[in-house]
């Protein structure tokens, strides 16, 4: 039983969102991929091949198979996920599950929920239970609290539904029916990072300094909200400008990098309307909007400041069964 769900990008209001303000994001044309098996035993052993890790959990005990010492902290949040549906069918038995993805991981494209919620719906079907999509999201919710404490449930959320969404923690999503196109580069500093440690910092921060980070928090989710008007109204170079001042907050907040700085520069020079880092920042990715005429010469930009880059598309293709 093998199932997808996709990668993401965030538009607008990424870290904003994790203190309650409205955010914009995208479900884009890279998935993650889950195979599940049944086992004779109870174990629950997972291969992730992007991450380079597999082992064996049997109760709490773990054995690493690949990846030494760091694999039991990357395949634990997996682990929690498969045990969510395991425990919700009442059934006793053990899984294999064998991962594979197109998505980069740790940059910001949302691939540790992406394989979480591919993982809950391949193993729900393997075993014969059907989940809602807001039950495939709470358990993909309560996976991603494993990697970072607080999240704000963007990532699954946009993994389970699919297609472009206004995110507000503890509000419903709203679904954007945006008729124009979103032409966007996704540009790969191939710097990794820890979204955790990165929200973790930006908490420090706004403890700190709350008089000044609050306000700052606040402008983005004002930045989310006019985005939406201009993505409604096709207005795409509204769009650009928006996202310019969104990174500059983003700065703000000390979750840029040397190397999103460079290829967000380089883009915009390029002939972006608008480029920032997407995601959880620190390195990682960052997007740009340009014309359709203009793409490739942005992905050019980006490549020759040593960056890797693709053209995204915007899927309305959620978390699915593939076979
Ligand atoms: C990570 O893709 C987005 C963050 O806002 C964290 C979160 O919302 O959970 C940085």
């Amino acid at each position: 039983m093998t199932a997808s769900a996709p990668a993401k990008v965030i538009l607008f209001g990424e870290h904003f969102v994790v203190y309650g303000e409205p955010a914009v994001v995208l479900a884009i044309d890279k998935r993650a991929y889950a195979t599940a098996q049944l086992r004779k035993d109870q174990r629950i052993y997972i291969n992730s091949t992007d991450l380079r890790v597999s082992g064996t959990f049997k109760g709490e005990r773990f054995q690493a198979e690949k990846g030494g010492s760091k694999a039991r902290l990357k395949l634990e949040p997996i682990k929690n996920a498969v045990q969510q549906v395991l425990e919700r069918a009442e059934r006793k038995t053990g899984v294999n599950v064998k991962i594979n993805s197109d998505i980069p991981v740790s940059a910001g494209l949302g691939s540790s929920a992406a394989v979480a919620t591919s993982s809950i719906v391949a193993v729900s079907n393997l075993l014969g239970i059907e989940l809602s999509r807001d039950q495939i999201f709470y358990m993909a919710y309560e996976s991603e609290r494993l990697v970072h404490g607080t999240p704000s449930g963007i990532d699954p959320a946009i993994s389970t539904y699919g297609g472009a969404l206004q995110f507000q923690r503890e509000k419903d999503f709203i679904s954007l029916n945006v008729q124009t196109n979103i032409p966007l580069v996704v540009g790969n500093t191939r710097v990794e990072r820890s979204t955790g440690e990165l929200v973790a910092n930006v908490r420090r921060i706004k403890e700190h300094y709350p008089s000044i980070i609050d306000p700052i928090i606040g402008v983005g989710g004002k930045i989310a909200l006019d985005a939406v008007e201009a993505l409604k109204k096709g207005d795409l170079f509204t769009v650009g400008e928006l996202m310019n001042i969104n990174h500059a907050l983003l700065c703000a907040i000390g979750v840029s990098h040397e190397a999103l700085a460079r290829l967000v520069y380089a883009a915009r020079e390029g002939g972006a309307l608008g480029a920032k880092l997407t995601g959880g920042g620190g390195g990682g990715c960052m997007i740009a909007l340009a014309e359709a005429g203009k793409l490739k010469r942005v992905v050019k930009a980006i490549e020759q400041v040593g960056g890797t880059a693709f053209v995204a598309k915007k899927t309305n293709q959620g978390a699915r069964i593939e076979h």
